[in-house]
């Protein structure tokens, strides 16, 4: 692999926002052929930099050279006659459109004379060359998320991409779905396509690299082979000091059962039984953490203990009191608070549009309806949130539309944790975050469990949830499968438990 001639030269590149310097003098070579993996915490400029080469923001100053030529884009359009295929976190297809139509619409040619037939023959040709799994009749609607996303990356590269970006990938895919991918990406390299790839999940970016560029706050750090670094080196580098990457399991007192959940059930709208009978409880200054395939009824669990899903059976009792019928207004009042980061990371129950003092207010609003609110502590709260969290924003009144992903996060724990909760609902909170973030908000919930608080802690990352909780609840198919020790737990075990599957040892863990 030749650095001398590097088919992608991105140099001196610099954007700014405002008082945000996004990019400052960012470097960046990407040959053909190769994994390029851009690593950098939450808000490092990663996303800008890859807006810039896909034509989506211009530079204010800076050179994008491809092949040896310079080249400008102002347009989206422009990227892509030059061959660079984003393939963004936020999928660009059109629901009701099959696998096919959406590929029409994408092409370079005005699609109105697609011929049919030699386009058929195109799919077949470039599914086969690249491996993907494309049914070209099926409707988006009715497709996985990793189905979507092939069919994106199959767009980009039906257009002629040879220079393939994704944008944080695999925040939304099932490790099943994560490893098909791969194949993907190796795939594409084989065939001489530049890939450059940004995740947050260290172990993906040691897997699938050949070479990684640090990003730190808006300028390059470093750009390293693969072979020659480890995660503790990269995440020093990302974070500009040691980190310390351990997870500690803090001792508490646990005395009294703050939530009790006796035989919930709940049907979905279908009226389809989505949880079945769901016994558990937590203690106080306990960490329950849940396991479980996706869509196993992790969201009905938490919202139907939040109130916002109408229980069928049974009784969520809270300090002595049962929750069930009661308004999401009252529980929030009450103590109790749920957020849930879905894949898409969207829908978080934050308003985009609208700034961190309005979101503030907004939960506020939601906790003591019919008061007059008082906007000073809501904006001293945004100034606290924004300190405590690091979050990268131009200021409090930015909508926060405009944050990076991992920003918009920390923005809705950070107000989560601000109503001092007796019960702390937390799914998925560390979504799509960096390694450092990440271990920040796993103190955070040791400090919030060292008060006191009973924590339901629904996370994807088994080792976590092992390192962390006090003990495990393995949920499969709207059932508990397993309450496991967290400390005696191992991942085979969870991982039988997440199918449905018992291990001989697990028989005795059902009982709480
Ligand atoms: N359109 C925008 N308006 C204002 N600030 C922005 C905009 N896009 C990005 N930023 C800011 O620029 C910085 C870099 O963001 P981004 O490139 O999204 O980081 P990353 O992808 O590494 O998380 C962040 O501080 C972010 O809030
Ligand atoms: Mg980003």
């Amino acid at each position: 692999m030749s650095t001398e001639n590097p088919y992608l030269k991105m140099e001196g590149l610099t954007k700014t926002f405002g008082k945000v310097i996004a990019n400052n003098n960012v470097n960046l070579q990407v040959n053909k052929g190769e994994v390029h993996a851009l690593l950098g915490e939450n808000g490092a400029g990663k996303s800008t930099l890859m807006n810039m080469l896909s034509g989506i923001y211009t530079p204010d100053s800076g050179s994008i050279f491809i092949g040896g030529n310079n080249v400008k884009f102002s347009s989206p359009k422009d990227a892509i006659d030059a061959g660079i295929g984003m393939i963004h976190q936020h999928f660009k297809l059109v629901d009701v459109f099959t696998a096919k139509e959406n590929i029409i619409l994408g092409q370079k040619q005005g699609g109105f004379f697609t011929n049919n037939k030699k386009m058929g023959q195109g799919i077949r040709e470039l599914s086969q060359k690249y491996q993907l799994d494309i049914d070209p009749d099926k409707k988006v609607y009715d497709m996985s998320v990793g189905e979507k996303q092939t069919l994106e990356i199959f767009k980009v590269l039906y257009r002629g991409a040879n220079i393939l970006i994704l944008d944080e990938p695999t925040a939304v895919l099932t490790p099943q779905e994560t490893t098909k991918l791969f194949k993907i990406i190796k795939r594409m390299t084989e065939q001489d396509c530049a890939v450059i790839f940004i995740s947050h999940k260290m172990s993906e970016v040691m897997e699938i690299a050949d070479r990684i560029t640090v990003l730190r706050k808006g300028q390059t750090i470093a750009t390293l082979d693969k072979d020659k670094t480890n995660p503790k080196e990269l995440t020093d580098l990302m974070v500009g000091k040691s980190v310390d990457l351990s997870i500690k399991r803090i001792e508490t007192p646990k005395e009294e059962i703050a939530l009790e959940v006796k035989n919930l059930s709940v049907l979905n709208e279908e009226k389809v039984q989505v949880l079945k009978g769901l016994n558990f409880n937590i203690r106080s200054g306990e960490i329950l953490g849940v396991a479980g395939i996706a869509g196993s009824g992790q969201k009905e669990l938490c919202e139907s203990i939040a109130g916002l899903y109408p229980v069928h059976e049974g009784e969520i009792i809270f300090k002595g009191e049962n929750l069930v019928g009661k308004k999401p207004a009252e529980i929030i009042a009450k103590g109790v608070t749920m957020s849930f980061v879905p894949e898409d990371r969207l829908g978080m129950g934050l308003v985009a549009s609208m700034n961190i003092v309005d979101n503030l207010i907004l939960k506020q609003y939601q906790a003591q309806k019919g008061f007059l609110i008082n906007r000073k502590p809501a904006i001293a709260k945004a100034k606290e949130i924004v300190k405590r969290f690091d979050i990268q924003t131009p200021g409090i009144y930015h909508p926060i539309r405009d944050l990076s992903g991992g920003n918009i996060q920390k923005v809705l724990l950070g107000r989560e944790l601000d109503s001092n909760p007796e019960l702390l609902i937390t799914a998925y909170p560390v979504r799509g975050l960096d390694i450092n973030t990440c271990h920040k908000i796993y103190d955070l919930l040791n400090e919030e469990k060292k008060k006191g608080v009973a924590i339901l802690f629904i996370a994807e990352d088994l080792d976590v949830l092992i390192e962390l909780c006090d003990r495990i609840m393995v949920i499969w198919d709207g059932r508990v499968s397993g309450i496991l020790d967290a400390e005696k737990a191992t991942r085979e075990e969870i991982g039988l438990l997440m199918v449905g599957e018992k291990s001989d040892k697990t028989e005795g863990a059902y009982a709480i």
